[in-house]
């Protein structure tokens, strides 16, 4: 490993930390609907060093304008996006490009991300041109290149052929190279191998696994699919509608959810122990609200088997504010260390005493 890996890896102990962060997209109205559509809703988030964060939700919960807002390439209306308490968006000049070198991206699609008229080296070194003075001499420069190639399991003379002469899962290698080039310290990863086969997915699911023990980067992994979810992070955060619903350990969340919503989800998700499979899978009912009119309340109520009233005139700020503050706040967790407690819970009381797990809902049928 170069000087400079060791040095990223020595630099960061940090945490990135997000706090109410809302994001409002302005869109076309139609009829007499709103035009304000809140994706992002007051979003706690940590994310530890060396750490493995899964984000899951249906689609349009909002989990890629949370990544494209921690990439910086949205503004949120307010909170903050920290790290070592850094917001970047309030930083300009030198500090700002410093800040946009700890978070890098890659994409689900590994075919339409790269472009297919550049070399594979040139696509891995395009950031270098963005980023200046990395290197003081060509040489250098060129030997990092042969490095991060060699990182993702390609070869030095890969450098020089292009996107279309690689597989699938060579082309998201490259991608990951480009991801790697700027050492940063948090790799956000929306769906990262579900344009893959099977196989070659376990084979960029490993070499992660790798370049994590070996840099100590921290990850925050999107995904649909929930055995992958399972299998490859510490945390899960759970999104429904703009927010987050429920935090917890990867075991935690899969095996005793606390949210309802969570508990549907997991429902689905194949278990390690067949003994563990819950009597019925919950089958939730209704669409995903529309994030332009929101339910009142708690977001969840119209697909909620356990709703009350009160559920419908009170936001529960509990699952987000406090269950994930008190948890997870400054309290970076590493692989290994000892599990949190569970980050949510359904926070009003319910009436209803059936178990979670054994009623389908019939609320918004
Ligand atoms: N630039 C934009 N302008 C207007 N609305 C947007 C924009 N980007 C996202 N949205 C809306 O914000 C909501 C969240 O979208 P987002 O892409 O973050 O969801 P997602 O959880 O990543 O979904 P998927 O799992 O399908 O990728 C959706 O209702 C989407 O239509
Ligand atoms: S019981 Fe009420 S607050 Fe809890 S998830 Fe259901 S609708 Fe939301
Ligand atoms: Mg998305």
């Amino acid at each position: 490993m170069t000087a400079q890996l060791d040095s990223v890896q020595e630099a960061g102990t940090a945490a990135l930390e997000v706090r109410d962060v809302t994001k409002t997209f302005h869109v076309a109205r139609s009829g007499s609907g709103s035009n304000q559509l809140r994706a992002l809703d007051g979003i706690n988030l940590s994310v530890g060093r060396g750490e493995t964060l899964g984000l899951v939700g249906e689609s349009g919960c909002g989990k890629s304008t949370l990544a494209r807002t921690l990439m910086l390439l949205e503004k949120p209306d307010s909170g903050t996006v920290a790290f070592d308490g850094k917001d970047p968006f309030s930083l300009r000049g030198k500090e700002l490009m410093a800040w946009r070198r700890r978070v890098q991206m890659v994409f689900q699609d590994p075919f339409a991300s790269l472009n297919a008229r550049m070399t594979a080296g040139e696509i891995i070194a395009e950031p270098w041109a963005t980023h200046r003075g990395l290197f003081r001499t060509g040489r250098e420069r060129e030997a990092r290149l042969h490095e991060l190639l060699e990182l993702v399991g390609l070869r030095a003379s890969d450098a020089k052929k292009s996107p279309q002469e690689f597989s699938g899962g060579q082309r998201q290698r490259i991608g990951i190279a480009r991801a790697l080039a700027l050492n940063p310290e948090l790799i956000i990863l929306d769906e990262p191998v579900s344009a893959l086969d099977l196989s070659v997915q376990a084979q960029v699911l490993n070499l992660l696994n790798e370049l994590q023990e070996k840099l100590g980067v921290s990850y925050i992994f999107i995904s649909h699919d929930l055995s992958v979810v399972r299998h490859v992070t510490d945390r899960v955060a759970v999104m429904y509608l703009g927010r987050i619903i429920e935090t917890g350990t990867t075991e935690d969340v899969f095996e005793r959810p606390l949210h309802p919503y969570t508990a549907a989800l997991m429902s689905a998700s194949p278990k390690l122990d067949p003994a563990d499979r819950p009597a019925e899978r919950i089958v939730l009912r209704g669409e995903l609200p529309s994030p332009l009119d929101p339910p009142s309340g708690c977001r969840f109520r119209t697909r909620c088997w356990k709703a009350e009233d009160i559920c419908a005139r009170q936001a529960p700020p509990a699952q987000t504010a406090e269950h994930v503050g008190r948890v997870q706040l400054g309290v970076p967790q590493l692989r290994g260390a000892a599990a949190p407690a569970h980050a949510a819970e359904c926070h009003f009381p319910l009436t209803d005493a059936a178990e979670p797990g054994l009623q389908p809902t019939t609320v918004g049928e």
